[in-house]
């Protein structure tokens, strides 16, 4: 693996990263619409690879992360260790970068979406919409600490849109059977959250104290039991998909057919 610089933040994935792809199984509704919006590009330079998830099929892909746990789950053989604020590449250098939900981690995401602009001549960026509503009922209902850390680390949709200069913004709903381990997946599957490997995987349920999760959880595991759950969020129970603010980015070139 080459190793550069790696910018400052990886150390929560060196801590959870251990077992991510476990929990965290690419799902192949957003695989799909990762991979229409990377068509035709035959390099592609993943950052915030984590485990590679959403790679597309019969690309060059580079991964880079700057955590050593992510990079070494990561199948691939071009790997480098780095974080998006300097990625160590010439201009142009990929037909494409990608970015899935890791903008968020990146302590400077202006300059990380630069450095995607200036090394590749597209750009596919998958993140969340802070101001979106509805919200996950869990914020509302058990933990609006969630919220707090959720806010303070999502930059707003328009932001992320401006920097990128992206010109097709594409609203993915989750759907209720959602295989990657989101925090946002199981809005449909209340009994998921009761599990601490699920709730590990996710780096901010990984950040709040236990004190703060478990009489939630316990609150939670009782609401289910008395089908408290149930009768407040029935609405919920019959839909297949949510809008819960999840947005693909696509800026720069498009690709005509090879
Ligand atoms: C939620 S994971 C997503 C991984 C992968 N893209 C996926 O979709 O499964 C976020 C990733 O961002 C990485 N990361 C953290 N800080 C970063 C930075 N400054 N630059 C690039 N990646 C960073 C983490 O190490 C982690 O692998």
């Amino acid at each position: 693996m080459e190793s550069v610089a790696a910018g400052p933040g990886p150390a929560t994935y060196d801590r959870i990263g251990t077992g991510y792809r476990l929990i965290c199984r690419p799902d192949p509704r957003l695989h799909s619409l990762i991979g229409q919006a990377l068509e035709g590009a035959r390099t592609v330079v993943n950052v915030g690879a984590g485990a590679g998830s959403y790679e597309p099929e019969g690309a060059d892909v580079t991964a880079v992360d700057p955590s050593d746990v992510m990079l070494d789950q990561h199948p691939g053989v071009r790997k480098v260790k780095a974080g998006a604020e300097c990625l160590p590449f010439p201009d142009g250098s990929f037909d494409a970068a990608m970015a899935v939900m890791t903008v968020h981690h990146w302590p400077d995401v202006r300059r990380g979406l630069g450095e995607l602009r200036r090394v590749a001549r597209r750009q596919v960026v998958f993140t969340w919409d802070p101001a979106h509503r509805p919200e996950l009922w869990l914020l509302e209902e058990y933990l609006p600490e969630i919220r707090e850390l959720e806010y303070a680390r999502f930059t707003p949709l328009s932001e992320v849109v401006d920097a990128l200069d992206a010109h097709t913004v594409l609203t993915f709903p989750i759907p209720y059977d959602f295989s990657d381990g989101f925090q946002i997946a199981y809005w449909r599957r209340p009994e998921f959250y009761l599990d601490p490997v699920v709730r590990q995987a996710s780096s901010t349920f990984a950040q709040l104290a236990p004190s703060v999760v478990e009489p939630e959880m316990a609150k939670l595991r009782a609401d289910l039991d008395s089908g408290a759950w149930r009768r407040r969020h029935a609405e919920l129970l019959d839909k297949e998909s949510v809008d819960y603010g999840y947005r693909l980015l696509i800026a720069g070139e498009t690709f005509g057919p090879q």
